[in-house]
C-alpha cells in the first residue's frame, strides 16, 4: 500500500532526474585562499588567525573572472551542472551577505560572484548548485574545535565568549539568503560534519548545525532542490571524495564522486601532481557504468582565471564529448559483465564499450552470441566486424583461426587504435 511518504519520495526522484541524466558536473572552489595559492585550507594548515587571514580578502581581485566563458567551457566539456563555493571554511562569502561584511562587499563593491555564476551558468543551460561550508573559521561565535586554525591556542579562553547558538542562527540566515536571492537553486552541497570529534576535541554535527530544521527550511524554500549528505542526517545523495564508492552496483543510493585535477580543491601553485584527461575520463565513464555522477573541480586563481592544467583537461574532454556524448549522458549501468579492460555503459538496446586498453585484435564479448545486431565505433560510425564463428570441435589451424568460445561473441578490432582520448564501440543488441 503506497504511503504519503512514498509519494513524496517518488516525486523527489522525478525532480532529480536531471541529475541522473547529467552524469557530469563542474565543482568550483574559489575564494581568498586562491590568493595564498597553497590549498583551500591554508588557514587551518598554517594556523592563521582570522585578522591575519583577512589580507587575502583584501587582495582577492577577481578582475578576470568571466563566468560566461567558464560556463561555456563547462558545457562544451560535457558538464550539465555546476557547484560554486558560495562560502568555504574560511567563512568568506562570494555574495554580499547582509549578515556579515566578510564578503565581496569588503573588497569588491558592486560585485556578487554568486550572482554572476548563477546567471551565466543558468543562461548556458546548466543546472546550478551552491556549496556552503558549515564550518566557519572566521566567525567570532564559531567555537574552536579540533579542526580549527586556532586549536593550538588556549581553547577554553578562546571559546569563553563564543556563542554557537548565535552562529547557528547566522548559518541558517545565510542559507535562507542563498535560497531566496537567486531564483531556482538546483543543488545544495553542505560541507561537512564531524560530530564524532577530531584531534581530541568535540566536533560538530547535526545538533550543532540544527540540521533537521535547516533541511526543512531548505525544502520549504526550494521544494525541488537536491541536497547532499554532509549535514549528519541523510540527504538525497552521497558524495565520496576523490575515490569511488566501494561496491557501487548501480542499485544503491544516488551518488556523486567529487574529484580534483591536482589533489587540491583551491588554486594551489604548490600542488604539482596532475591527473591526466584520460584518467579523469575513465573515472567519469566508470562512475556512469555504476550509476553515479562525477563532479570535477576547477580552482580559479585570485584573478578568476582557470589555470592551464584545467583548461587543457576541459579542452580534451570537449573534443571527446563532441563525438561521444551519448555514451555518458542519459546512460547508466548494464546488466552484463564486460571483459576486463572494458567499461560498459548502456541505454535501451545500446551498450557502449569504453576500451581502456587496446586489445590484441579480438575483443571477446562473453555471453553475447547471437545478440549483436551491429557494432561500430562511436567517433566515426565505422563498423567493427564480428569474428566468424567456427565449430570449436573442428580441426583448425591454430595459427590462422581464432576460435570464438561457445556462447560468446567476438569483435575484430583494427590494428591501429583510433586517435581519440578513449575509444568506444557501440553495440546494437537484439532482444534476448
Ligand atoms: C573536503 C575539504 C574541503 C573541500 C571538500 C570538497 O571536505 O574539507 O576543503 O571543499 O572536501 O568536497
Amino acid at each position: 500500500m503506497p504511503t504519503a511518504d512514498d509519494a513524496v519520495e517518488k516525486s523527489r526522484r522525478h525532480d532529480h532526474e536531471w541529475f541522473d541524466r547529467s552524469r557530469f558536473g563542474m565543482f568550483i572552489h574559489w575564494g581568498p585562499y586562491s590568493v595564498a595559492a597553497r590549498h583551500e585550507q591554508v588557514m587551518l594548515r598554517e594556523g592563521i588567525d582570522p585578522e591575519e587571514y583577512e589580507r587575502y580578502g583584501d587582495y582577492f581581485d577577481a578582475d578576470l573572472f568571466d563566468a560566461e566563458a567558464l560556463a561555456d567551457a563547462a558545457w562544451r566539456a560535457g558538464m550539465r551542472y555546476a557547484v560554486l563555493t558560495a562560502k568555504h571554511h574560511d567563512g568568506y562569502c562570494l555574495w554580499p551577505s547582509a549578515l556579515t561584511d566578510w564578503s565581496v562587499a569588503r573588497n569588491l563593491p558592486g560585485r556578487d560572484l554568486v550572482g554572476e555564476f548563477v546567471t551565466a551558468f543558468r543562461a548556458r543551460g546548466l543546472r546550478v548548485g551552491l556549496y556552503y561550508s558549515l564550518l566557519d573559521w572566521h566567525h567570532p561565535d564559531f567555537t574552536v574545535d579540533g579542526v580549527h586554525p586556532q586549536r593550538g591556542g588556549d581553547v577554553a579562553a578562546l571559546n569563553a565568549s563564543r556563542d554557537i547558538d548565535r552562529y547557528r542562527r547566522y548559518l541558517h540566515g545565510q542559507v535562507v539568503e542563498l535560497l531566496t536571492g537567486y531564483g531556482t537553486i538546483d543543488y545544495l552541497f553542505f560541507d561537512f560534519s564531524y560530530g564524532e570529534g577530531r584531534n581530541g576535541l568535540p566536533g560538530k554535527g547535526a545538533e550543532t548545525w540544527g540540521s533537521e530544521d535547516l533541511l526543512r527550511t531548505v525544502r520549504d524554500l526550494q521544494p525541488h532542490i537536491l541536497v547532499n549528505d554532509r549535514l549528519e542526517i541523510p540527504g538525497d545523495l552521497v558524495t565520496p571524495e576523490q575515490q569511488m564508492p566501494a561496491a557501487a552496483d548501480g542499485t544503491a543510493q544516488r551518488w556523486e564522486v567529487c574529484q580534483t585535477i591536482s589533489g587540491s580543491w583551491g588554486y594551489d601553485t604548490t600542488a604539482l601532481t596532475r591527473r591526466t584527461s584520460q584518467q579523469l575520463l575513465e573515472q567519469l565513464v566508470t562512475a556512469t557504468s555504476q550509476g553515479g555522477n562525477m563532479l570535477l573541480n576547477v580552482g580559479p586563481d585570485a584573478r578568476g582565471r582557470v589555470d592551464r592544467a584545467a583548461t587543457d583537461v576541459l579542452a580534451d574532454l570537449s573534443e571527446w564529448f563532441a563525438l561521444h556524448e551519448r555514451t555518458v549522458r542519459g546512460a547508466g549501468p548494464v546488466a552484463w559483465q564486460p571483459p576486463s579492460g572494458v567499461v560498459a555503459t548502456g541505454a535501451g538496446d545500446r551498450v557502449w564499450l569504453h576500451l581502456l586498453q587496446w586489445p590484441h585484435r579480438h575483443l571477446i564479448l562473453p555471453g553475447l552470441r547471437g545478440r549483436v545486431r551491429f557494432a561500430r565505433f562511436v567517433h566515426d560510425g565505422s563498423e567493427v566486424v564480428r569474428a566468424a564463428h567456427r565449430d570449436p570441435s573442428a580441426l583448425m589451424n591454430e595459427h590462422t583461426v581464432f576460435r570464438v568460445p561457445v556462447g560468446d561473441e567476438a569483435l575484430v578490432l583494427p590494428v591501429v587504435r583510433p586517435d581519440v582520448l578513449l575509444p568506444v564501440v557501440e553495440l546494437h543488441l537484439a532482444p534476448e
